[in-house]
Protein backbone atom coordinates (compact mmCIF):
# COMPACT_ATOMS: atom_id res chain seq x y z
CA UNK A 1 0.00 0.00 0.00
CA UNK A 2 2.57 2.58 1.25
CA UNK A 3 5.00 2.03 -2.32
CA UNK A 4 4.73 4.59 -4.69
CA UNK A 5 6.66 3.04 -7.30
CA UNK A 6 5.20 0.27 -10.14
CA UNK A 7 5.60 -2.80 -7.16
CA UNK A 8 1.61 -2.87 -7.73
CA UNK A 9 2.11 -3.97 -11.40
CA UNK A 10 1.36 -7.60 -11.80
CA UNK A 11 -0.04 -7.93 -7.81
CA UNK A 12 -3.03 -10.02 -7.94
CA UNK A 13 -4.24 -8.14 -4.99
CA UNK A 14 -5.34 -5.71 -7.78
CA UNK A 15 -8.03 -8.02 -8.54
CA UNK A 16 -9.46 -7.12 -5.27
CA UNK A 17 -9.19 -3.69 -5.45
CA UNK A 18 -5.73 -2.93 -3.93
CA UNK A 19 -4.77 -0.21 -6.46
CA UNK A 20 -8.28 1.52 -6.26
CA UNK A 21 -8.02 1.69 -2.59
CA UNK A 22 -4.27 3.61 -2.86
CA UNK A 23 -6.10 5.94 -5.19
CA UNK A 24 -8.65 6.43 -2.19
CA UNK A 25 -6.34 6.74 0.67
CA UNK A 26 -3.61 8.96 -1.29
CA UNK A 27 -6.46 11.29 -1.68
CA UNK A 28 -7.53 11.18 1.35
CA UNK A 29 -4.56 11.64 2.73
CA UNK A 30 -3.20 14.84 0.50
CA UNK A 31 -6.35 16.50 0.82
CA UNK A 32 -5.41 16.09 5.05
CA UNK A 33 -2.24 17.56 4.26
CA UNK A 34 -3.03 20.36 2.44
CA UNK A 35 -6.40 21.81 2.60
CA UNK A 36 -5.01 24.25 5.40
CA UNK A 37 -1.92 25.21 4.13
CA UNK A 38 -2.35 25.40 0.52
CA UNK A 39 -6.41 25.50 0.02
CA UNK A 40 -6.21 26.66 -3.64
CA UNK A 41 -3.88 24.19 -4.64
CA UNK A 42 -6.33 22.23 -3.09
CA UNK A 43 -9.46 23.50 -4.67
CA UNK A 44 -8.52 23.47 -8.16
CA UNK A 45 -5.58 21.27 -8.52
CA UNK A 46 -3.12 24.11 -9.24
CA UNK A 47 -1.74 27.71 -8.73
CA UNK A 48 -0.49 30.41 -10.95
CA UNK A 49 1.71 33.21 -9.81
CA UNK A 50 2.53 36.62 -12.33
CA UNK A 51 5.62 38.14 -12.01
CA UNK A 52 7.18 35.48 -10.08
CA UNK A 53 11.04 36.30 -10.27
CA UNK A 54 12.86 39.49 -9.48
CA UNK A 55 13.90 41.50 -13.20
CA UNK A 56 17.15 40.72 -12.78
CA UNK A 57 16.59 36.95 -12.07
CA UNK A 58 14.11 37.38 -15.46
CA UNK A 59 16.74 38.27 -17.36
CA UNK A 60 19.22 35.93 -16.17
CA UNK A 61 16.91 33.11 -17.31
CA UNK A 62 15.78 34.76 -20.45
CA UNK A 63 19.69 35.38 -21.98
CA UNK A 64 20.71 31.92 -20.39
CA UNK A 65 17.79 30.35 -22.46
CA UNK A 66 18.29 32.27 -26.09
CA UNK A 67 22.03 32.46 -25.91
CA UNK A 68 23.93 30.47 -28.72
CA UNK A 69 26.20 29.20 -26.42
CA UNK A 70 23.87 27.78 -24.18
CA UNK A 71 23.43 24.37 -26.73
CA UNK A 72 26.21 22.70 -25.91
CA UNK A 73 24.95 23.05 -21.89
CA UNK A 74 22.12 20.61 -22.65
CA UNK A 75 23.09 17.44 -21.88
CA UNK A 76 19.51 15.26 -23.01
CA UNK A 77 17.79 15.46 -26.30
CA UNK A 78 14.16 13.79 -25.95
CA UNK A 79 12.70 13.42 -29.32
CA UNK A 80 9.12 12.25 -29.34
CA UNK A 81 6.80 12.20 -33.06
CA UNK A 82 6.61 15.73 -33.64
CA UNK A 83 8.44 17.90 -30.42
CA UNK A 84 12.18 17.53 -29.64
CA UNK A 85 12.65 18.56 -25.48
CA UNK A 86 16.66 19.47 -24.98
CA UNK A 87 17.20 19.55 -21.68
CA UNK A 88 19.54 20.12 -19.06
CA UNK A 89 19.63 18.13 -15.83
CA UNK A 90 20.64 20.03 -12.93
CA UNK A 91 20.35 20.77 -9.08
CA UNK A 92 18.85 24.36 -7.34
CA UNK A 93 22.70 24.78 -6.18
CA UNK A 94 23.42 23.53 -9.91
CA UNK A 95 24.78 26.02 -12.38
CA UNK A 96 26.90 29.06 -10.83
CA UNK A 97 25.41 31.62 -13.36
CA UNK A 98 21.79 31.01 -12.79
CA UNK A 99 21.94 30.21 -8.65
CA UNK A 100 20.30 33.67 -7.96
CA UNK A 101 17.92 32.35 -9.79
CA UNK A 102 17.18 29.13 -9.45
CA UNK A 103 17.86 29.80 -5.28
CA UNK A 104 14.67 32.49 -5.63
CA UNK A 105 12.56 29.52 -7.20
CA UNK A 106 13.68 27.24 -3.86
CA UNK A 107 12.86 30.15 -1.77
CA UNK A 108 9.39 30.40 -2.48
CA UNK A 109 8.96 26.32 -2.44
CA UNK A 110 10.34 26.57 0.99
CA UNK A 111 7.25 27.97 2.03
CA UNK A 112 5.64 25.20 0.93
CA UNK A 113 7.80 23.02 2.63
CA UNK A 114 5.82 21.51 5.05
CA UNK A 115 3.47 20.03 2.00
CA UNK A 116 6.80 18.91 0.14
CA UNK A 117 10.04 18.61 1.29
CA UNK A 118 12.94 19.96 -0.58
CA UNK A 119 16.49 20.33 -0.72
CA UNK A 120 19.17 22.19 -3.24
CA UNK A 121 19.90 18.76 -4.42
CA UNK A 122 16.50 18.79 -5.72
CA UNK A 123 16.63 17.91 -9.63
CA UNK A 124 15.82 20.73 -12.13
CA UNK A 125 15.08 21.01 -15.33
CA UNK A 126 15.98 23.67 -18.25
CA UNK A 127 14.02 22.45 -21.18
CA UNK A 128 13.50 23.53 -24.38
CA UNK A 129 10.86 22.26 -26.48
CA UNK A 130 10.51 22.33 -29.98
CA UNK A 131 7.21 21.83 -31.63
CA UNK A 132 5.63 21.17 -34.58
CA UNK A 133 2.37 20.52 -35.64
CA UNK A 134 2.86 16.70 -35.54
CA UNK A 135 1.17 15.15 -32.30
CA UNK A 136 3.38 13.34 -29.62
CA UNK A 137 2.86 10.98 -26.83
CA UNK A 138 2.30 13.94 -24.48
CA UNK A 139 -0.92 15.03 -26.20
CA UNK A 140 -3.00 11.87 -24.82
CA UNK A 141 -4.92 12.94 -21.67
CA UNK A 142 -2.93 11.56 -19.32
CA UNK A 143 -2.55 11.71 -15.00
CA UNK A 144 1.16 11.14 -13.64
CA UNK A 145 0.67 8.87 -10.92
CA UNK A 146 -2.15 7.32 -8.61
CA UNK A 147 -1.41 9.48 -5.97
CA UNK A 148 -0.95 13.54 -5.66
CA UNK A 149 2.43 13.86 -7.78
CA UNK A 150 3.01 18.14 -7.70
CA UNK A 151 5.23 19.35 -10.67
CA UNK A 152 6.16 22.71 -11.14
CA UNK A 153 6.89 24.90 -14.32
CA UNK A 154 8.18 28.39 -14.31
CA UNK A 155 8.06 30.04 -18.13
CA UNK A 156 10.55 33.16 -18.71
CA UNK A 157 9.15 33.90 -22.06
CA UNK A 158 5.48 34.06 -22.41
CA UNK A 159 3.26 31.17 -23.71
CA UNK A 160 0.61 31.15 -26.04
CA UNK A 161 -1.31 29.02 -27.34
CA UNK A 162 0.88 28.34 -30.57
CA UNK A 163 3.11 27.04 -28.20
CA UNK A 164 1.78 23.76 -27.44
CA UNK A 165 0.67 24.90 -23.48
CA UNK A 166 0.36 22.36 -20.60
CA UNK A 167 -3.69 21.70 -20.25
CA UNK A 168 -5.18 20.31 -17.40
CA UNK A 169 -8.72 18.96 -16.66
CA UNK A 170 -10.39 20.94 -14.04
CA UNK A 171 -11.47 19.29 -10.59
CA UNK A 172 -9.84 15.84 -11.80
CA UNK A 173 -7.32 15.83 -8.60
CA UNK A 174 -10.74 15.68 -6.75
CA UNK A 175 -11.18 12.10 -5.92
CA UNK A 176 -14.61 10.33 -8.00
CA UNK A 177 -15.97 6.77 -8.52
CA UNK A 178 -15.47 6.84 -12.06
CA UNK A 179 -11.99 7.58 -11.54
CA UNK A 180 -11.88 4.81 -8.50
CA UNK A 181 -13.57 2.13 -11.19
CA UNK A 182 -10.81 3.70 -13.67
CA UNK A 183 -7.79 2.98 -11.87
CA UNK A 184 -9.37 -0.60 -10.80
CA UNK A 185 -9.47 -1.15 -14.61
CA UNK A 186 -6.12 0.20 -15.45
CA UNK A 187 -4.57 -1.69 -12.93
CA UNK A 188 -5.46 -5.26 -13.75
CA UNK A 189 -4.53 -4.72 -17.21
CA UNK A 190 -1.06 -2.98 -16.79
CA UNK A 191 2.20 -5.12 -17.73
CA UNK A 192 5.24 -3.97 -17.26
CA UNK A 193 5.81 -2.49 -20.46
CA UNK A 194 2.37 -0.12 -20.08
CA UNK A 195 3.10 3.55 -19.77
CA UNK A 196 4.36 4.63 -16.02
CA UNK A 197 0.98 7.00 -16.26
CA UNK A 198 -2.79 5.99 -17.21
CA UNK A 199 -4.10 7.32 -20.55
CA UNK A 200 -7.70 8.73 -20.21
CA UNK A 201 -9.62 6.53 -23.07
CA UNK A 202 -11.07 8.78 -25.82
CA UNK A 203 -14.18 7.29 -26.49
CA UNK A 204 -16.65 5.61 -23.93
CA UNK A 205 -17.92 5.52 -20.50
CA UNK A 206 -14.41 6.81 -18.55
CA UNK A 207 -13.91 9.62 -21.67
CA UNK A 208 -16.51 12.06 -19.58
CA UNK A 209 -13.61 12.35 -16.94
CA UNK A 210 -12.00 14.72 -18.61
CA UNK A 211 -14.64 17.55 -18.68
CA UNK A 212 -13.39 21.40 -18.85
CA UNK A 213 -9.78 22.23 -19.72
CA UNK A 214 -7.53 25.38 -18.37
CA UNK A 215 -4.86 26.17 -20.79
CA UNK A 216 -1.96 27.76 -19.11
CA UNK A 217 -0.67 30.14 -21.85
CA UNK A 218 1.19 32.61 -19.79
CA UNK A 219 2.91 36.33 -19.82
CA UNK A 220 6.95 36.03 -19.53
CA UNK A 221 7.94 35.25 -15.36
CA UNK A 222 4.79 33.41 -14.82
CA UNK A 223 4.98 30.15 -12.20
CA UNK A 224 2.70 27.39 -12.06
CA UNK A 225 2.56 24.85 -9.38
CA UNK A 226 -0.01 21.67 -10.67
CA UNK A 227 -1.42 18.66 -9.03
CA UNK A 228 -0.86 15.82 -12.18
CA UNK A 229 -2.56 13.34 -10.78
CA UNK A 230 -5.36 15.78 -12.54
CA UNK A 231 -5.51 14.49 -16.03
CA UNK A 232 -3.73 16.76 -18.04
CA UNK A 233 -1.94 17.19 -21.44
CA UNK A 234 0.67 19.29 -23.63
CA UNK A 235 -1.54 20.81 -26.05
CA UNK A 236 -1.21 20.12 -29.83
CA UNK A 237 1.06 23.22 -31.45
CA UNK A 238 -0.82 25.73 -33.79
CA UNK A 239 2.62 25.35 -35.70
CA UNK A 240 6.39 25.49 -35.88
CA UNK A 241 7.73 27.10 -32.52
CA UNK A 242 9.97 26.75 -29.25
CA UNK A 243 8.60 27.15 -25.25
CA UNK A 244 11.10 27.42 -22.83
CA UNK A 245 10.93 26.40 -19.15
CA UNK A 246 12.29 25.61 -15.98
CA UNK A 247 10.76 22.15 -14.24
CA UNK A 248 10.56 20.28 -11.48
CA UNK A 249 8.93 17.30 -10.15
CA UNK A 250 8.26 17.18 -6.67
CA UNK A 251 6.47 13.63 -5.97
CA UNK A 252 5.19 13.29 -2.06
CA UNK A 253 5.58 10.36 -0.02
CA UNK A 254 1.96 9.26 -0.66
CA UNK A 255 0.61 8.01 3.10
CA UNK A 256 3.22 9.79 4.99
CA UNK A 257 0.04 11.61 6.81
CA UNK A 258 -1.01 8.25 7.92
CA UNK A 259 2.34 7.25 9.70
CA UNK A 260 4.21 10.75 10.70
CA UNK A 261 2.73 13.87 11.15
CA UNK A 262 4.10 17.10 9.40
CA UNK A 263 6.01 19.55 11.40
FE1 LIG B 1 2.24 14.35 -17.44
Amino acid sequence: MFFSNRKWINTPLNYIGYQSLRYFFSYICNYLSIRNKQSDLARNGYIVINDFLSQRSLIELQQYFVSSDTESSFDESIQDAGTLVVRQSTTIDGPVELRPSLHEIYNTLSTFNDFFKISLNQKIWLDKIYNTKDACSQNDIHCDTFHAAFKVWYFPFGVTKDQSPLCIYKNTHQFSFKRFFLEYICSISATEDSEHSWRLPKKGFFSSLAGDKVYFTCEPNTFVVANTMAFHHRSISLQDSIRYQVHLSLPREAFKCFYRRSS
